[in-house]
């Protein structure tokens, strides 16, 4: 796809059918680099370039949150030599895309136990999350040393202390209560999770996140991914009917009375109310 494809087909998407947050399991660095007669550290390192385009793309196709799963709690049994090169390489791309983060009103954020980050990436990251913590652009949420039992432990933990510490009551948890408890709680819902390689599992990311979430899988490896797989992620996303547990004739009147809200900047169920109020008012003039 060319420039003016990709960006006359992102223009043809109605504003409503773009997600909000996309998250993307990018997988097969390992394998990009095997096929090449490379070792993993290539794939991981082409792997950092792909970050940077889908962030650059992300961003212009105004993409609210962008959450990369880029370090699992898992990863930390890799070999230590490949776990080191992906820490190396965190620590230069937060250096190298500084600029252009900041420029570009991005704002970092991460879930994930960032203390178990080596020094020499955490420092340039706090740094970073603090430098673009005012920027209202998109949200760039790295994953790192995540798992989304690992975050659910946590939030019943939390929740359990409140509840114990009477500030809580039993019947006041909700799903609200609960995922306000998750490191995810101030991005919008995940709409679109893209997973790479051709494998088809969520591995432990963002479980309780993805409830409502389309799943997309591309047989692309994380390394050659780039801005038209973005594009037609959206495009396959934009076409899908979300329903959240409705039927469709019920998803097509709520899209039918969102689109007279835009029109008359009320719901119809509202101005039916007040038209017979109106009516009722004037039927009891004409009384007195
Ligand atoms: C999974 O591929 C990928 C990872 C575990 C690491 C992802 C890291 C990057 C893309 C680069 C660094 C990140 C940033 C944000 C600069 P895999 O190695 O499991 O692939 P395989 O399944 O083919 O072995």
């Amino acid at each position: 796809m060319s420039t003016d494809v990709v960006e006359q087909v992102l223009a043809d998407i109605p504003a409503e059918r773009m997600p909000r947050h996309v998250g993307v399991i990018m997988d097969g660095n390992g394998r990009w680099a095997s096929t090449r007669g490379e070792d993993r550290t290539v794939g991981h390192s082409r792997g950092a370039d792909a970050v940077r385009r889908v962030v650059r793309a992300s961003r212009r196709m105004g993409i609210e949150a962008l959450t990369l799963f880029a370090f699992s709690s898992q990863n930390w049994d890799r070999p230590p030599a490949e776990v080191f090169h992906l820490m190396q390489l965190l620590r230069r791309y937060l250096f190298e895309e500084r600029r252009e983060i900041l420029d570009n009103g991005i704002r970092l954020t991460t879930v994930g136990e960032v203390a178990r980050l080596p020094l020499f990436v955490r420092l340039p990251l706090t740094e970073l999350i603090s430098a673009s913590a005012d920027n209202r652009g998109m949200n760039l949420c790295l994953a790192l040393s995540y798992g989304g039992r690992e975050t659910i432990i946590e939030a019943t933990k939390q929740i359990c202390r409140e509840v114990s510490a009477g500030k809580l009551r039993l019947e006041d948890i909700d799903e609200d209560r609960f995922g306000g408890c998750l490191p995810s709680a101030s991005l919008p819902p995940m709409d679109l999770l893209i997973r790479t390689s051709g494998e088809r599992r969520v591995s432990n990311f963002f479980l309780w996140e993805i409830a409502y979430a389309e799943l997309y899988f591309t047989e692309t490896m994380w390394p050659d991914f780039g801005r038209e797989d973005l594009t037609e992620a959206i495009v396959d996303y934009a076409a899908r009917e979300r329903r959240f547990g409705k039927t469709s004739v019920q998803v097509a009147e709520d899209a039918d009375q969102r689109e007279v809200v835009e029109e008359c900047g009320e719901a119809p169920s509202l101005q039916k109310a007040e038209s017979e109020s109106e009516s009722g008012s004037r039927t009891s003039h004409a009384h007195e």
